[in-house]
């Protein structure tokens, strides 16, 4: 699995140059995007003698391995995933397509293993998006999906995880994603009128099938996940987790850890909030942008935490490291087996997030970060009280 990009040794960015780190791979115009961003820079080249194989040349894996999951549920993957929502949901203006493809693929060139997607994420167009974007490369990477939600005139509609429902989610996304395999198929939320033990269950005949290789959760409770594992072992859970929420510290995690599941913090950066770029003069493209509705983003909120994001600039100034980056490198310093998924639109953001796995904390360090930013009340809640019944944390 991503072969290829295990061979290389962890380098940063600016080591990038290196022609005999080389990777080929065909396809029909995937490169397209690459050069509407800069061209020779992003080291695409035409190659051959066919119009659809290309080289790309430039970096291996600078990013630094990490397993989610254990025994024959291990996935071994970059130490950040790409989180690809906000490519098309939830994060304001959605770009150019084709900017968002050469995105994701220089995101596979520079390492990355692990990327990110959801059903009801468009709904259906991020899947398709990173279907792809990710054709030509499949075999390297890894894909993550989910399902767990009606959808009615392209909105979600209520939580489903019947046996029918899931594996018609499984047929769509399979094609959406233009692959015959799903590596992580995440149970969104959980659905309180299914048992765990039937969505489980299925999802392990879909395993069997060949049509999914891995079971995942997201937002569920310790409860539910040891009873999922029972029937299934589950890869990854995947849940919100940053320095502005914490919860899953208290018995998530300690279960994770005694199950040997794998931990994958989603909205690592809280939604853009821990990078320094939104204050309380944020204005929220509202028609895309579910931060505009949610408590922790509105001014007044945004002011009152800034003390937080102020400790996170502190801390990365004296050590050449951006706010964005103290976040996510303090995450990967919590736990071995954890592998973030921070989501950005941006190339900059893409190789400043992946240059946090570079850095190593002290205990002090960490200690300090640590007991600082306890202190510190966080304001506003992450969720409307709607989104907040349907996640067990
Ligand atoms: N399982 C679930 O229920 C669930 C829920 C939410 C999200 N997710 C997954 O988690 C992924 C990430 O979550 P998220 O988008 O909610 O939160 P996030 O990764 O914490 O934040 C993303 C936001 O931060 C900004 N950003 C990222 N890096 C930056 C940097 N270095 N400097 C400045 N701004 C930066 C991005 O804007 P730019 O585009 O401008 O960089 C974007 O608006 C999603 O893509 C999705 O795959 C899962």
């Amino acid at each position: 699995m991503a072969k290829n990009l295990k061979n290389g040794m962890p380098l940063s960015p600016q080591h990038k140059n290196n022609p005999s780190k080389r990777r080929d791979f065909l396809k029909t115009g995937a490169l397209l995007g690459s050069a509407l961003f800069a061209g020779p820079a992003f080291g695409a080249t035409k190659t051959g003698n066919t119009t659809d194989q290309y080289h790309i040349t430039g970096p291996s894996a600078f990013t630094k391995r990490r397993t989610l999951g254990s025994g024959n549920h291990s996935l071994e993957v970059s130490a950040l995933g790409l989180g690809c929502m906000g490519m098309s949901y939830h994060r304001g203006r959605v770009p150019d397509r084709k900017v968002s493809i050469a995105l994701i693929r220089q995101a596979a060139e520079e390492g990355v293993t692990l990327f990110d997607t959801a059903e009801v994420y468009g709904p259906y167009i991020n899947e398709e998006l990173v279907g792809e974007a990710l054709a030509p490369l499949r075999n390297e990477v890894l894909i993550s999906t989910k399902f767990g939600f009606n959808i009615e005139n392209g909105n979600m509609a209520g939580l489903n995880s019947r046996p029918e429902q899931i594996r018609k989610v499984a047929e769509q996304s399979l094609k959406r994603l233009k692959t015959d395999h799903i590596d992580l198929f995440y149970q969104h939320r959980v659905d309180p009128n299914v048992p765990i033990e039937e969505v489980a269950g299925t999802v392990k005949k879909l395993i069997k099938e060949g049509k999914v290789r891995n079971f995942g959760l997201s937002e569920a409770g310790a409860e539910t996940i040891r009873k999922a594992h029972a029937v299934q072992p589950v890869t990854a859970v995947q849940s919100e987790y940053s320095l502005m929420w914490k919860k899953q510290e208290a018995e998530v995690l300690p279960l994770l850890e005694e199950l040997g599941i794998g931990f994958v913090p989603y909205s690592p950066v809280c939604r853009g909030y821990l990078t320094g770029m939104l204050n309380q003069n944020t204005r929220f493209y509202a028609p895309n942008d579910n931060r505009a509705g949610l408590p922790r983003y509105q001014p007044e909120a945004m002011q009152q935490n800034w003390p937080i994001v102020a400790t996170l600039i502190d801390f990365g100034h004296l050590r050449g490291l951006t706010p964005s980056q103290v976040a996510l490198a303090w995450l990967l310093a919590q736990k071995p087996w954890s592998v973030p998924i921070p989501g950005t639109t941006k190339l900059a953001h893409l190789l400043e997030n992946l240059g946090s796995a570079d850095f190593q904390f002290t205990q002090e360090e960490l200690q300090e970060l640590n007991s600082t930013i306890s202190k510190m009340t966080i304001h506003g809640d992450r969720y409307t009280q709607e989104e907040q019944r349907r996640v067990e944390n």
